[in-house]
């Protein structure tokens, strides 16, 4: 018998797998359960020189016999009703101060109510969110917290060792009560969701309306690596479309069929904005975008009366311009997402540390860039400022987005659609107007229904002369 494991973990998919060996690699030891007793003990017998730091159990009494109390037990399965039934097994078995993590990526609603459910019945419950993919659970995600301050730091150590360092600083980190881990990585997740489908607009301005052929979209993404927009998203975009497919021989890209698929997280994302009413355009297009792809029928019906967009740009559009809109337009989209942060902070009371959010993406998560360490510091100068309006974006800003307009007016022009920057250089130029058009909607709303306005001159009269007279 192993000594006393310092850690339990539940569910042994590709995750799980990958995050138990990182832990045993730090030098944890860890138990295992998995509903299919022989993946558990397969994973031990293919863990190599990490099989002494694991100990395979295959009933959840055994797995809970093998932790060292206090325990914590990190659930590695899918989320939804899949986490309520481990925590309904779990609990009959485990003492009122050990702990469930739920490490996938949960609905922060669920999240909050699970919480609240431990807090009531135990035992504890913490919700962390976990980026980075499969290479990242394996060798350093960034990871997100949300429960009680006294569980992250309990389990810390554990969190700490296991994700992605920047600078030797761990990515990993508390981010408020109850759901706000899982918060805060689905607000990560919208920022992917934008991120990709900007990334999907350009190589579809390069593709379509430049004639590129993949290695040149390669080679430019490449290069954009090396500049304000290295990032991990460009990087592997870099390499999807200089690869060649084994069974055509083709580009790889050219062999994809362009209909996207997604778990949820972007829409929740999205969702929560709408009910905080705080704008995430760029978001909302890149999910817009996804859904929409989907329907592929309807776009070739579509093509078929239309005639097919796109027009060659002929010269209109430089790759300079182009990496510039990009430049904008990942600031606009990060930009949303971290005023969606601040919204809910104030809505839910949690006060959600918005410069270490940025810290913490700064390594191991899927939106990884060096575009973070700038936001990190300008949200610590100011967490309340817009970050479009802290100084070193708002020059960025100042000398990229006549190009982000120009790309924006070409695509518009040719037929190339480019909904994310498009609605991310809507939003830039509704935060640059001082005097909106939103007087119009007062008049009109108070003409049909009364509704009453505020005057620019103070004064107490609240109707317009055509009250009485509306239908
Ligand atoms: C990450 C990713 C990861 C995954 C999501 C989104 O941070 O590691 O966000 O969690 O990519 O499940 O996937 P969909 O695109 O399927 O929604």
């Amino acid at each position: 018998m192993n000594n006393p494991a310092s850690i339990g973990l539940i569910g042994l998919g590709t995750m799980g797998t990958m995050l138990a060996l990182n832990i045993a690699e730090k030098g944890f030891h860890i138990a295992v359960w998995n509903r299919t007793t022989t993946v558990t003990h397969e994973f031990k017998a293919e863990a190599g020189e990490l099989a002494s730091m694991i100990t395979p159990t295959d009933t959840l009494a055994d797995l809970v016999a093998a932790i060292k109390p206090p325990r914590s037990i990190i659930l590695m399965v899918p989320a939804g009703p899949a986490v309520d039934d481990m925590i309904a097994a779990l609990r009959p078995l485990l003492a009122p101060d050990d702990l469930i993590i739920d490490a996938g990526n949960a609905l922060f609603h669920d999240t909050n109510r699970r919480s609240a459910e431990a807090e009531a019945h135990g035992p504890h419950f913490m919700g962390i969110g976990v980026s980075g993919g499969e290479e990242g659970a394996r060798h350093g995600p960034a990871i997100m917290g949300g429960g009680l301050r006294s569980d992250w730091d309990r389990v810390a150590p554990v969190l700490d060792a296991i994700a992605a360092k920047y600078k030797g600083t761990p990515c990993a980190n508390y981010m408020g009560p109850a759901g706000a881990g899982h918060f805060v990585k689905a607000v990560h997740n919208g920022i992917e969701y934008a991120d990709m489908q900007m990334i999907a607009e350009v190589y579809g301005v390069m593709r379509d309306g430049m004639n590129m052929p993949p290695a040149e979209i390669a080679a430019t993404f490449r290069a954009w690596n090396t500049g304000p927009l290295q990032s991990y998203l460009i990087e592997i975009s870099a390499e999807v479309a200089a690869a060649t497919d084994t069974h055509s021989g083709k580009p790889m890209l050219d062999m994809i069929l362009d209909r996207a698929g997604q778990k949820g997280t972007g829409r929740w994302t999205v969702i929560e904005a709408q009910h905080l009413a705080a704008p995430i355009p760029a978001i909302e297009a890149a999910v817009m975008a996804r859904n929409l792809s989907s329907r592929l029928d309807e776009r070739i019906a579509g093509e078929a009366v239309f005639g097919a967009a796109p027009h060659p740009l002929n010269g209109a559009l430089g790759l300079m311009r182009l990496e510039q809109a990009m430049i904008a337009g990942k600031i606009l989209c990060y930009a949303q997402g971290f005023a969606l942060i601040s919204a809910a902070s104030t809505a839910f009371n949690w006060p959600m540390p918005l410069p270490e959010i940025a810290r913490v993406w700064r390594e191991g998560c899927i939106i990884r860039s060096s575009m973070l360490n700038d936001m990190a510091t300008a949200l610590a100068e100011d967490p309340n400022r817009n970050l479009m309006l802290a100084p070193f974006f708002a020059d960025h800003l100042k000398s990229t987005h006549t190009a982000l307009r120009q790309t924006v007016a070409a695509g518009a022009l040719h037929g190339l659609p480019v909904p994310a920057l498009a609605s991310g250089l809507s939003w830039f130029d509704m935060m640059r107007t001082g005097r909106s058009t939103a007087n119009m909607i007062q008049a009109q709303r108070d003409f049909f229904g009364a509704h009453g306005f505020e005057r620019v001159d103070g004064l107490p009269d609240k109707h317009g002369p055509w009250v009485g007279h509306g239908v």
